[in-house]
């Protein structure tokens, strides 16, 4: 991604919760913390039960020093805290930056003396001193009061976004009211946000990093953000977190540790990174209304998204790419689409689990295209339940906003191969270095859609489920839909991992001289097919739509574009100059020994069959990479942290 030379923006300190006992989770969250350069901790202290023989120190007493040795800790106690929670505090004023008394919204004018009070408590003790939580109105009667602002250093604000659909001026607006009120008295506090905040509840991780960037970017003396980690569900019940679902994903983490879009960019590139991508998701500037809509692509930011967008915009098409940026580095896929074809590309960060973006992106279409998945089997073994949502819930939630449209927008979705299962009961015999079928039939022509469905893998499933649901939407509301079952796709563009885009992977790491695993014995057969032609599949599907709507078709490179794993490192030992090291794993769950398309039904419905050989597409493949200096996406994030 292109990062323009940038003025710099101090990060914020981040809000980290650390209930009363929790001692596993601090070292993740330190080391963590650490990665990212965050060099500020605001802490809140909860009360916890008085245990016999507590020399009241408690919980603050232990984590407040192990967090103060990493970094500068703000303390944070509720404006009514126990005397017990107040002394174990008293004495930590030389490894604290800061005390923070926060008043709950809408107390009553004792607690605001009690603020104050405590402010001056603690101010005698040493501390620097921030009261927080007061509303603007009582902002005026607390200096009129009575001691009013004396021992307190600074103002702290906080409001969080994400949790309503409430319209937001930003932080300006609020720092010069609170400003104005302080120097019109003569006070002269500083203005620190101590709570900014963004809840990702409903996907939106774009209205997260803008709501950080303007944090960052607000003229406040210092800021904080809420919060570092989410809330994970069991402690969902405990004493002193909030009432309402949504305040729990206002993390930049996830509760299982991993990065959210906005965690993961600060790690890469910090605050640039932020400014970079929101730079390439801001709308586009409103144009006259053509005749012809846009075409839209969840997903678009990936591979097959990008080739197809590509090609679209070359041929006249306006083109409105969705993606969340989930598979790292895709960003230059929509840098280079931005480059080449301008406007004609618009690119929204967005998820395709939130249905608002998907009910406007869907008013919008034309034609849809949804590519937006959890595309590997291994991480749907990790976490099957991120998965199903994704690619089962998300497709159905874009299905029922095509159906809520006057005139719905016909969608090709892309399923897989896996559906059919392992294909067990096809007969095969070893053939030299690739397994063949021993039905001479289906040697000639592949598998047809005539299989039987048996979903393997977590992700066989979701995938299968959101197969299933597409057809049965036209079948049941009359929608125009079609899916792919696809083999395997490769070409330009495509980040290949071990996991998923095998063949680019392959010939990323022959081109650098890295060794490769090949799981089970390397004699499976797939049929591979270029990129491009996949795109004519696509297109035409949506010329021929009338005709094929309600119906699923296997969209591969066919037999004579098949290849075993083993055979496919001798050609790309080839065309890289040497062939790459091999190591063998076992057989991964699911895996199929034989799997290769009969594309005839699609081909006679359309015309369709595959131009590109396997030797002129690899050689495409190898020259796209070397041109681009693409490295393996794992190699990506290490070289950009
Ligand atoms: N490439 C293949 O060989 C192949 C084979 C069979 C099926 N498919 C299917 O084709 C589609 C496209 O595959 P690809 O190879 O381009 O994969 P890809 O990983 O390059 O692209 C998928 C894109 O979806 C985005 N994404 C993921 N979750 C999202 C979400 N919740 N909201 C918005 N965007 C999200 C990712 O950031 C990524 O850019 C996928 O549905 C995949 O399952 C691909």
């Amino acid at each position: 991604m292109t990062v323009a030379a940038e003025q710099t923006t101090e990060l914020p300190g981040f809000t980290v919760f650390f209930p009363p006992g929790e001692n596993h989770r601090i070292n993740a969250a330190v080391a963590a913390l650490k990665r990212l350069g965050i060099r500020r901790l605001r802490v809140p202290l909860m009360e916890e039960p008085a245990r016999p023989g507590d020399n009241g120190a408690g919980w603050a007493g232990v984590l407040l020093p192990r967090l103060a040795a990493e970094f500068d800790v703000l303390a944070c106690l509720p404006s009514d805290a126990s005397d017990a929670l107040i002394n174990a505090v008293g004495p930590l004023s030389d490894i604290l930056d800061g005390i923070e008394i926060a008043m709950a919204p809408g107390k009553p004018a004792s607690a605001l003396r009690r603020a104050t009070d405590l402010a001056a408590h603690f101010k005698a003790l040493g501390f620097h001193t921030v009261v927080s939580g007061i509303e603007m109105t009582s902002l005026d009667l607390m200096m009129a009061s009575d001691g009013g602002l004396r021992a307190v250093d600074a103002i702290g604000i906080s409001t969080h976004q994400g949790t309503g659909i409430t319209s937001w001026e930003g932080w300006s607006g609020i720092i010069t009211s609170y400003r104005q009120i302080l120097e019109s008295r003569g006070a002269a506090p500083r203005l620190w946000i101590t709570g900014a905040g963004f809840s990702t509840w409903r996907h939106d991780d774009r209205g997260q990093i803008r709501a950080f960037l303007s944090a960052a970017e607000a003229p406040a003396d210092r800021v904080y953000w809420s919060s570092f980690q989410d809330i994970a569900p069991f402690e969902k019940s405990g004493q002193g977190f909030h009432a309402d679902e949504r305040d729990y994903f206002q993390g930049i983490v996830r509760a299982d540790g991993s990065p959210k879009l906005l965690g993961r960019l600060l790690e890469q590139g910090g605050i640039s990174a932020l400014r970079a991508v929101d730079r390439l998701s801001r709308p586009a500037p409103a144009r006259p209304a053509l005749a012809e809509k846009p075409v839209v692509i969840t997903g678009g930011a990936g591979f097959i998204g990008t080739n197809l967008a590509d090609r679209l915009a070359r041929d006249g098409h306006r083109v409105i790419v969705y993606d969340n940026l989930s598979r790292a580095g895709v960003e230059r896929n929509i840098d280079w689409l931005k480059a080449t074809h301008g406007n004609a590309v618009t690119y929204g960060l967005a998820d395709s689990l939130d249905p608002y973006v998907l009910r406007d992106a869907v008013a919008q279409a034309n034609r849809m295209f949804h590519f937006a998945a959890q595309v590997a089997v291994t991480t749907s073994l990790v976490d099957p339940v991120t998965d199903f949502e994704i690619n089962a819930r998300g497709t159905v939630n874009l299905l029922e906003a095509i159906r809520a449209q006057p005139e719905p927008p016909p969608l090709v979705f892309t399923s897989t191969n896996k559906v059919y299962g392992k294909l067990g009961d096809v007969g095969l015999e070893l053939d030299g270095k690739r397994y063949a079928p021993a039905d001479p039939a289906i040697r000639a022509r592949g598998i047809d859609e005539s299989r039987p469905l048996d979903f393997y893998s977590p992700y066989g499933a979701s995938k299968g489920s959101a197969d299933q649901y597409v057809l049965d939407y036209c079948r049941t509301f009359d929608l125009p839909t079609a899916v792919f079952r696809m083999s395997c796709i490769y070409g330009p563009h495509q980040f290949g991992t071990e996991d998923q885009g095998w063949v680019a992977h392959f010939l990323i790491r022959a081109l650098q001289g890295s060794p490769i695993t090949l799981y089970g014995d390397g004699y499976q057969v797939r049929d591979i097919l270029f990129v491009d032609d996949l795109v004519d599949a696509m297109i035409a599907a949506q010329t021929h739509m009338p005709a094929i709507r309600g119906k699923a078709f296997n969209i591969g490179g066919g037999p004579t574009n098949a290849t075993s794993l083993v055979e496919l490192l001798d050609r790309i030992g080839e065309a890289a100059g040497c062939r790459p090291d091999i190591s063998y794993g076992p057989w991964r769950p699911g895996d199929q020994l034989y799997y290769v398309s009969d594309t005839s039904r699609f081909g006679s419905a359309t015309g369709w069959k595959p131009r590109t050989g396997i030797a002129k597409g690899i050689g495409r493949l190898a020259d796209w990479l070397a041109e681009n200096r693409i490295i393996e996406p794992s190699e990506l994030e290490r070289v950009a942290s």
